[in-house]
């Protein structure tokens, strides 16, 4: 009899469909809400997304997973998971949470976020519970494992050879994905709460794409193009796919091959990786960039890793044709925008100079441009203020967009290990508010000794200094910005509320094993 390993996974959710992601032991027939689908097997593992359909908008429908006709879903200590569709007419009421880098349990980082909130919610309910959920990025750590992963490991292949107890191919990923995902409290989260996620550099491996310099060091070892194609495969059958509509995976050409084909995919999906991690440098790849409406809130999500430009001069955070169609994407008929970036656009302003000024120094040649280079890897002087065009770019996309009827404008991001809130303003003024939410990490940590570090970049007398040498080399910022909450430490997850032209995000920080709020922020 086939069993349940990881999921039901929650993923796209619109007004009279749902999308609900497994994997399961065995080849099989999954079954939910009256849909069924055949399991795809890739690499021995067995996987499917089951497409429900004909659902009622602004309904609830409690569902069972069944695998060849027997019920391995729900758990018997959990509410049932429900499908809710969104009303047609949009929700009068939208709660997102978010938030990113989630590593799995570890005594030494205190108690899970995500898992909190789940814990709160399986008392409420359900018209309390979110309508989203988006991770934004550190969903699994590739480089950075745990001590039962790495004796996992250790039973497959040595650790002293390199990359040591870092995983190595799409065999080792699949352990991490369980690893944190069978977590049973987040498990049931994401089973009921319709789930969008985007990778950030951990899921493929530290400072990925951060330069041509970093990409080049790392072809050289004999271990990288396996680990990069194994990242891409994972991140395809783990967190991609879920992330489209059923439109989408419609025309979603290897979808729709592995869906159909015969036997394992594994091959298949290996060779698409290799052309997806050809992307970057802006050969013809994937586009991971993606779009969700939920009634008056659309959420826009960037791929801010693997399809940047490194080489020939010209650095770019995501390559012409994706940005064309993020700009093409950022248009139409909602009241609140929300920006999905792992990477922070608009940062701590003495951080924010440091990493132009880096930007240019890397460009010196000789032993300036080497120095440069090693202060971006050690320091991760890799977010948008180090590929200035595109954080330009963006700052006129974002600005384009707020001189329109939209209410409010929301750049979401993760990564950097603490939280805060920024309000946003231009040269002159715009008509929509406009917002920098950051907040990470989900379930991490930070070293004590970077505490300090944070309150003291938002120190505008340090920023001064910085911005008079960052004059001096290129052009002022087409864009200012002012911390109105934080820095906030510790493991948080960020709610968006949105209501009717209103917004407001709230932050709730671990606290035991509850979560407690530290903030809210009107976004006006
Ligand atoms: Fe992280």
């Amino acid at each position: 009899m086939p069993g349940l390993l990881l999921g039901p996974l929650l993923r796209h959710v619109d007004s009279r469909s749902a999308t609900v992601w497994v994997e399961t032991d065995a080849p099989c027939t999954v079954a939910v809400a009256g849909a069924r689908t055949r399991t795809f097997t890739a690499g021995g593992h067995h996987y499917a997304l089951v497409v429900v359909t004909g659902l009622e908008p602004g309904t609830s429908t409690p569902y069972e997973v069944e695998l060849d006709g027997e019920t391995v879903w729900p758990p018997p200590d959990f509410p049932p998971s429900r499908i809710r569709t969104f009303p047609e007419e949009g929700d009068p009421e939208f709660v997102m949470l978010f938030g990113s880098c989630r590593k799995p349990i570890d005594p030494g980082l205190g108690f899970d976020a995500l898992a909190a909130y789940a814990k709160r919610m399986r008392d409420q309910d359900e018209k309390d519970w979110p309508d989203a959920l988006m991770l934004l990025g550190d969903q699994v750590y590739a480089d950075e494992t745990t001590d039962a992963t790495k004796k996992w490991i250790s039973e497959r292949r040595s650790l002293d050879k390199p990359p040591g107890g870092e995983v190595i191919d799409f065999e080792e990923y699949t352990h991490l994905y369980h690893e944190s995902w069978d977590e049973p409290l987040a498990r049931w989260l994401m089973s009921t709460v319709p789930t969008s996620m985007i990778f950030d550099d951990h899921d493929v491996r530290d400072d990925w794409n951060t330069s041509q310099t970093w990409r080049d060091e790392m072809a050289r070892t004999d271990w990288w193009d396996e680990r990069e194609r194994g990242a891409l495969v994972s991140y395809w059958i783990y967190q991609h796919i879920g992330n489209l509509s059923p439109a989408d995976l419609d025309q979603d050409e290897v979808y729709q091959r592995v869906v159909k084909a015969e036997g394992d995919v594994g091959e298949l999906l290996h060779e698409f990786a290799e052309r997806a991690r050809q992307e970057v440098n802006g050969s013809k790849g994937t586009r991971w960039s993606y779009r969700r409406d939920f009634g008056n809130v659309r959420l826009l999500v960037i791929d801010t890793r693997s399809g940047r430009i490194l080489s020939g001069g010209a650095r770019s955070m995501v390559g012409d044709g994706e940005f064309e169609w993020i700009e093409e994407n950022a248009t139409g008929d909602f009241d609140h925008l929300l920006i999905g970036s792992s990477l922070p656009w608009l940062m701590p302003h003495a951080i924010s100079y440091l990493q132009t000024l880096n930007e240019v120094a890397c460009r010196q040649p000789g032993w300036r441009g080497r120095l440069g280079e090693k202060l971006r890897q050690s320091g991760d002087l890799e977010h948008w203020p180090s590929f200035r065009a595109s954080s330009d770019r963006l700052a006129k996309l974002v600005r384009r967009i707020a001189d329109t009827d939209t209410a409010t404008v929301s750049v979401l991001s993760g990564d950097v290990h603490h939280g805060y809130a920024a309000k946003v303003t231009f040269p002159t003024p715009v008509r929509a508010a406009v917002y920098q939410l950051v907040c990470s990490p989900v379930h991490n940590m930070l070293p004590w000794y970077v505490k300090p570090f944070f309150f003291l970049s938002w120190r505008r007398s340090l920023a001064a200094v910085l911005r008079r040498r960052m004059l001096r080399k290129v052009d002022p910022l087409p864009v200012d910005w002012e911390k109105v909450g934080g820095p906030w430490l510790g493991n948080m997850v960020a709610t968006l509320r949105a209501s009717g032209r209103d917004a407001e995000m709230l932050m709730e920080r671990v606290e035991g094993e509850e979560l407690k709020r530290i903030a809210t922020v009107p976004l006006k």
